[in-house]
């Protein structure tokens, strides 16, 4: 069911500052930053040539890592984002085989304006998976 890891996302109390950092101390070819304010977060996409680290701050008074980055106060991992070709599918199989969504299972649209999807991180050995739909041709 899953194709290619298209994000991993991190957690950070500063976007503007944890991108300097990658950017002057790893040479990391750094997007602009972006609000999504459905998401409660502020973020930017580091890019690299197989793959892209999703840098997130909160954004708003109730922002859903907030708690986060209470418990991590430096930030940390947040979440696997993995590629699928039909989202309706991916999650009807993965309903049959017993797998929980978080929220309410509804699938939103996610940071490149795709549908997305977050499994319950219970059932994956504590690791957040974010399923995002993209197209055939492998554009975003
Ligand atoms: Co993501």
């Amino acid at each position: 069911m899953i194709g290619r890891i298209n994000h991993i996302a991190i957690v950070v109390p500063d976007i503007d500052v944890a991108a300097a950092k990658w950017r002057d101390m790893l040479g990391a070819d750094i997007g602009v930053p972006n609000i999504l304010e459905d998401h409660g977060v502020r973020i930017v996409f580091i890019h690299s040539v197989n793959g892209q680290v999703e840098l997130m701050e909160p954004y708003g008074k109730k922002s859903p890592i907030s708690g986060f980055l209470q418990r991590n106060p430096d930030g940390g991992l947040h979440h696997i984002c993995y590629e699928v070709n039909d989202i309706g599918l991916a999650r009807r199989s993965l309903e049959t085989k017993g797998a929980r969504m978080l929220g309410d299972g509804v699938v939103k649209t996610g940071a490149h304006g795709n549908p997305v999807l977050f499994l319950q991180p219970k059932d994956f050995n504590g690791v957040l998976i974010e399923l995002e739909q993209v197209k055939a041709d492998g554009t975003e």
